[in-house]
């Protein structure tokens, strides 16, 4: 191991020992173990977030990478679902609860979903001692959670789910959903009214999924959702046939290669050579230039034309090859915003190592390994300049948001492929 991913290990353990919640939850009458986003702000045991720890896990402590996964399935609902925030020690930090928007199911489980990262984070706990039995474990209960999504979010069954409301995409307030949310730019209040013109008609047909749809007051066929649904369809397909179910198998490979066709045919902007979401019942597209759009470059069957398309953009150094990539916003986007201090809006321009580690996986895909390089060399470079940061300048490199950010760990992985091919 080199002395700098050797750091980085070191450095990931110390954060998750610092960012773990461990206790009984009297509630669901069960114990809980996992790995918090952030101790100032988030707590709370979220979707993605998870996932992404898991895979971080994955290089420090693979049997906490299957505890964390555990703890997020542990209220997995009879119907499959699995809420994006569990609120296991809710008591504890009630008047922080009052800073957030969110749809509940119950007073503990939120009622919305996040990108459906749950496969890969298997994946990362499925190596070593143990792995079959745990695959064997926690496989059905995945199974039912992308059961759910194809029965529930794809109505038009073209592949393609949909979110809900803006946050179930975790891209919470992304320039791409202004206009159809009808906010005009960078203010957070706009932005609370935005969800909260969505979720209040939800709550008075009591969330039910095809009243919701019936409503089509935000429904988005997301490409950055559906680029992790393929992705993460295609990880259970492989997954299911290491544990010999071949039918489970088949059927999950099929599902993906749908959800990768559709977002192929149907997302593709041949003007623009970029990948727009599809927004309510007449489809129309969001055409705003972020990290959203290139997200398909993740897709092993994209065709090359496409992907030569997003490098063009990946390359661009008005766009996205910013000292520090890859910025969420493309920088010569009108809604581009520089990070500041004081600004609560996410995912208006600074560089995430979350969307980082999907592209540049994308990317040795295709072919660009030396781009590749280049964006897990510098994700790195971002922690040890300044700390697990929620997100990044990609000019500076300066560090914002939350402090002790736990999905940032996934430079981890960044770095260990970096190393892996010198
Ligand atoms: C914010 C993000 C969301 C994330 C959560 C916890 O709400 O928008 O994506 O899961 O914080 O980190």
């Amino acid at each position: 191991m080199t002395p700098r991913l050797r750091a980085m290990t070191d450095a990931v353990r110390a954060l998750y020992d610092r960012n773990r919640q461990r206790g009984f939850a009297p509630w669901c009458q069960r114990d809980y173990d996992f790995v918090c986003p952030s101790m100032g702000t988030y707590p709370f045991q979220w979707f993605w977030d998870s996932c992404f720890h898991a895979v971080a896990l994955g290089h420090v402590d693979v049997e906490r990478s299957r505890i964390e996964v555990r703890s997020l399935l542990a209220n997995q609902q009879p119907d499959g679902f699995v809420a994006h925030v569990t609120f296991w020690q809710r008591e504890r930090f009630e008047d922080l609860l009052s800073t957030y928007a969110i749809a509940y199911r119950t007073p503990y489980l939120s009622d919305c979903i996040q990108p459906p990262v749950l496969a890969e984070a298997v994946a990362a706990g499925a190596q070593g001692e143990g792995a079959d039995a745990y695959l064997e474990e926690i496989l059905p209960r995945v199974r039912r959670y992308f059961d759910w999504l194809d029965r529930l979010r794809d109505p038009d069954r073209d592949g393609l789910i949909a979110t809900l409301q803006p946050d179930e995409s975790g891209l919470d307030h992304t320039p791409k959903y202004d206009g159809y949310l009808g906010v005009s730019g960078a203010v957070l209040a706009d932005y609370t009214a935005a969800w909260e013109r969505v979720a209040h008609p939800y709550a008075a047909v009591e969330r039910q999924h095809e009243r919701m749809f019936a409503l089509d007051r935000f429904v988005d066929e997301d490409v950055f959702v559906n680029t992790i649904y393929a992705e993460n369809q295609r990880v259970l397909g492989e997954l299911l046939d290491r544990i010999g179910d071949r039918q489970g198998a088949r059927e999950m490979c099929a599902r993906a290669a749908k959800t990768s066709a559709a977002i192929v045919e149907r997302c593709f902007d041949e003007a623009s050579g970029l990948f727009f979401d599809l927004a309510g019942s007449g489809e129309r597209m969001l055409k705003v230039n972020t990290v959203s759009s290139l997200m398909p470059i993740l897709l092993r069957d994209l065709p090359d034309d496409h992907a030569a398309a997003l490098v063009r953009h990946i390359e661009d150094p008005s766009e996205y090859a910013a000292p520090f990539p890859v910025p969420s916003v493309a920088m010569n986007e009108p809604s581009y915003l520089t990070p500041t201090a004081d600004n609560k809006l996410v995912w208006r321009g600074p560089t995430w190592i979350n969307s980082n580690w999907y592209i540049a996986r994308g990317l040795r895909r295709h072919g660009r390994p030396d781009l590749a390089r280049r964006i897990e060399d510098r994700s790195a470079a971002l922690v040890e300049g300044d700390g697990f940061r929620e997100y990044y300048d990609p000019r500076t490199g300066q560090g914002f948001g939350a402090r002790d950010f736990s999905w940032t760990a996934l430079a981890l992985d960044l770095l260990a492929t970096h190393e892996a091919d010198r």
